[in-house]
């Protein structure tokens, strides 16, 4: 099986989703299946893909411990020697099976084993679906700096299926949300609309997911308009590599995009009007994750982000609802001063 052969939608989603991957891979039988999962995703997901795909039982599992510490390249290491060891070939087929940590792990480890084999999305957490399994990023943390090693790879397809939602923890679906209202507030006007009037619903995925691939297409690796789904990351990677661990990717980004909101008000990029629309919006939904934070413990991540440019700190920042500002360079007192503003909302 080649990633030619394939006739899937890059994007399958919805309820039947794990049917149709069902069909395509009866018609596409691959040499070899190999599912990727983490503990979590092993113990409630696996056995819902094996009930829709039962011709997956003879598939081998691996299996990493959950959380960002596993996108590592020790972790990386074991995934490549155990495909090794399961002489898998070039038309071997990896699923990665679980949220964006599997997602951006197992493409990463696809991408580059064998100089590249094919694999499937199956994303099981709200942020997966939404964010991380589509649009070809792959990375894994490295010296403590998130997605630091990584490359531009495209799965076969993404299977998007609401079924694994069922499981998933309030936590990480609050996770989820903050990605749902990244790619509205810069990217979808009427999504905007809807999430502030109805607030957040599963059949919002598909419009979230389309939102996301309408940007990828239009900028696959990133060069410029694709940027603007960073609004909220360079606060929220800072923060998020600062606490190691303690604070999840969503909520470190719901914390960077309030933060962040305040930078593009005080830089005049926004009206105070629409500055205030997001915050409330923000603070409604994620109120039990926006908490002070310590500015000074940012400052060495900030310097590492990769979107910096000739040493100067650069954002995506919102401008009209639905739109966005690239490459804005804010200074470190700019960015201290809207921190300062954010804690004293916060206190
Ligand atoms: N590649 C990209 O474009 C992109 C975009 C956004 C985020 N990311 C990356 O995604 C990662 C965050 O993704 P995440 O929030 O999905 O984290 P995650 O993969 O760590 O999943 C969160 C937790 O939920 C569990 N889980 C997942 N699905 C479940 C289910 N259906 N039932 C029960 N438990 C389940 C996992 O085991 C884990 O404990 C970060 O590493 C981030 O850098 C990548």
């Amino acid at each position: 099986m080649s990633q030619r052969t394939s006739s899937l939608p890059t994007i399958v989603s919805g309820k039947n989703a794990l049917k149709t991957f069902q069909t395509w891979l009866r018609k596409n039988a691959p040499e070899q299946t190999v599912i990727l999962c983490d503990s979590n995703t092993l113990q409630h997901c696996w056995p819902v893909l094996l009930q829709h795909v039962p011709q997956l039982s003879s598939a081998a599992l691996i299996e990493t411990d959950p959380g960002e510490s596993s996108k590592s390249l020790e972790i990386a290491a074991y995934i490549w020697q155990t495909l090794t060891e399961q002489a898998a070939t070039r038309k071997t087929l990896l699923i990665n099976l679980g949220g964006g940590m599997i997602t951006d792990l197992g493409g990463f480890c696809a991408a580059l084993y064998k100089r590249g084999i094919p694999f499937v999305h199956i994303p099981t957490s709200l942020l997966a679906m939404v964010d991380a399994g589509v649009g070809g990023k792959t990375a894994i943390d490295f010296m403590a700096v998130k997605n630091l090693i990584g490359t531009f790879s495209n799965p076969v397809s993404t299977i998007i299926d609401p079924v694994f939602l069922k499981t998933l923890p309030a936590r990480e679906w609050l996770c989820g949300e903050a990605e749902v209202y990244k790619i509205a507030a810069v990217a979808n006007a009427s999504l905007w609309r809807t999430l502030t009037k109805k607030g957040f619903s599963p059949e919002l995925i598909e419009k979230a997911v389309r939102t996301k691939q309408r940007i990828v297409k239009k900028d696959p690796y990133e060069k410029n308009s694709r940027q603007c789904l960073n609004f909220g990351h360079t606060i929220g990677h800072a923060l998020e590599s600062a606490k190691q661990g303690t604070l999840l990717h969503g909520e470190a980004i719901a914390i960077g995009m309030y933060i962040e909101t305040e930078l593009a008000a005080q830089l005049k990029l926004i009206t105070r009007e629409w500055c205030v629309e997001m915050q409330q919006a923000l603070m409604w939904r994620f109120d039990t994750v926006l908490q002070p934070i310590d500015g000074e413990a940012l400052r060495h991540f900030l310097v590492h982000d990769k979107k910096n440019q000739k040493h100067k700190l650069v954002f995506a920042l919102p401008a009209q609802p639905g739109h966005c500002h690239i490459n804005v360079v804010a200074t470190p007192t700019q960015i201290q001063k809207a921190i300062a503003a954010y804690n004293k909302c916060m206190k």
